[in-house]
């Protein structure tokens, strides 16, 4: 029989778990894949008493991650999450060589340009589907099913607890305190859940998914981020009157109007087409939508998070490890899919470059000459409306606007937002989200 591939696992806990129990369950399923077994030999976490829901009869438990990284395997999978001291257990498994898989999205899109470095240093192959859109192959779609092309944009849904909550606010008409309330109850969003309604962990994997799309270094320092806490259920229902659904939308777009290579790197709440596959990703399901000059429009759904959805990508992972071993580092697959010579370094836009279509909501006071002075401020600065939807007031109450705009300039809109708000008859902040309309 061939040699087993020996798997180190750092982390027994929801992926970790996930891994073992996939493993075991398709285990003649992935070895006539692989060509060999794939045996997990060792495991760490941090607590040996703690019950599992996995079978870890077969494999040496350990307290101390270290010795994993030390101990006899091929390949160590790095199942911790955080930065420390999860980045020096991979760059020390890939300075003995190992070959390293990794879920971990905040420590790469922090630290890959430098674990990427290491990984070609020692000829190792470091895996890292499982770290974008969960169980979505979205990783292999950009570096290989789509090399063919020049990729122009990467747009997606790929924080599964954003987008839960934003489909219970439509669902339910529940503002945002209440549905991120219930998402913790059923354990959609951590106890602490800056990360994912902050934006931050999509901001995470957008480099990622950047860094392969565009073949750029890790920027993550440069993605604009916005969470979806200021959205309110009055935007959700206007959104929705006006033919539009807001999901938390991750963009990367290269900009062909800049004179030097230039990409867009954002995060925020989005109007999408009420018809688009996007727009109809609800729940905790993740959706990326990939644009090529070559293939046109891709969109790819499915579970983003989950233990053995997750597991899923992982094992992948160690299938090409079990595939590449004992060949030339040479003819690996780079790991952002371009030679590391080749990578380019595009500026990023700020904010106030990028173009969108802008919705804007106002309460205004319910008295004549109101519409006019507001469209006339969006004319004076040549802003098209595209489409306009006002809603009568009760008796004494204030009405409301809801526009869409041309693609404009973001501080041209700015600029208008902020003539709007100086008018006397418009009460609160003029509410401003960005549209987003799809070529196919
Ligand atoms: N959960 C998902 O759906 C998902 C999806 C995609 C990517 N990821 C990524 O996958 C990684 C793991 O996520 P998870 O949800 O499986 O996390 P988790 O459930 O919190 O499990 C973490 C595991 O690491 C162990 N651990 C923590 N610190 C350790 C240390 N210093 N030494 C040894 N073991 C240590 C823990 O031990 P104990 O069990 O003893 O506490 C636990 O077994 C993260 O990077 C995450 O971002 C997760």
């Amino acid at each position: 029989m061939t040699a087993p591939l020996r798997v180190g696992l750092l982390g027994v806990g929801t992926v970790g778990q996930g891994v073992l129990r996939v493993l075991a369950r398709n285990r003649q399923e992935i070895e006539r894949r692989a060509g060999r077994p794939v045996v997990v030999t060792h495991a760490a976490a941090r607590d040996a008493d703690k019950p599992r829901d996995c079978d870890l009869s077969a494999v040496r438990f350990s307290t101390d991650a270290q010795a994993v990284v030390e101990a006899d395997c091929d390949v160590v999978v790095e199942l911790i999450g955080g930065i420390e001291p999860a980045r020096r257990l991979v760059l020390d498994a890939l300075a003995r060589g190992r070959a390293v898989v990794c879920a971990n999205k905040a420590l790469i899109a922090q630290h890959g340009n430098e674990i990427f470095a290491a990984a070609r240093k020692a000829g190792a192959l470091f895996g890292f589907e499982a770290a974008v859109a969960g169980g979505i192959p979205i990783i292999k779609v950009l570096r290989e099913g789509l090399a063919a092309n020049r990729i122009d944009q990467v747009t997606g849904i790929i924080n599964g607890t954003s987008n839960y909550i934003l489909t219970q606010m439509a669902a339910r008409g529940q503002a945002f305190a209440e549905a991120l309330a219930e998402a913790q109850r059923l354990g959609y969003a951590e106890a602490d859940p800056r990360f994912d309604v902050e934006g931050i962990d999509a901001a995470h994997k957008l480099a990622i998914l950047a860094a392969i799309a565009f073949g750029m270094p890790l920027r993550f320092d440069a993605v604009a981020t916005e969470g979806i806490s200021g959205v309110a259920p009055q935007d959700i229902q206007l959104a929705r009157e006006l033919g539009y659904r807001i999901k938390p939308l991750a963009l990367a777009k290269r900009i062909a109007r800049a004179p030097e290579a230039a990409v867009e790197l954002r995060v925020h709440p989005t109007l999408v087409p009420a018809e688009h596959l996007l727009a109809k990703t609800d729940g905790a399901l993740n959706a990326v939508r990939v644009h090529g000059d070559a293939v046109g429009q891709t969109v790819y759904v499915g579970r983003g998070a989950g233990a053995e959805a997750t597991a899923s990508a992982v094992i992948a992972d160690l299938i090409d490890v079990a595939r590449w071993q004992g060949a030339d580092p040479r003819h690996h697959v780079p790991a952002l899919g371009f030679h590391p010579q080749a990578l380019q370094h595009p500026r990023v836009a700020s904010l106030d470059e990028i173009e969108s279509a802008y919705y804007l909501r106002l309460r205004v006071a319910d008295t004549p000459g109101v519409l006019r002075a507001i469209t006339s401020i969006l004319a004076e600065l040549e802003i098209s409306v595209e489409a306009i939807l006002q809603k009568e007031p009760r008796e004494h109450e204030d009405a409301t606007l809801a526009i869409i705009t041309s693609v404009v300039n973001e501080r041209r809109c700015d600029q208008a937002r902020s003539k709007m708000q100086s008018l006397p008859f418009v009460r609160e902040p003029v509410t401003r989200l960005r549209v987003e309309h799809f070529d196919v």
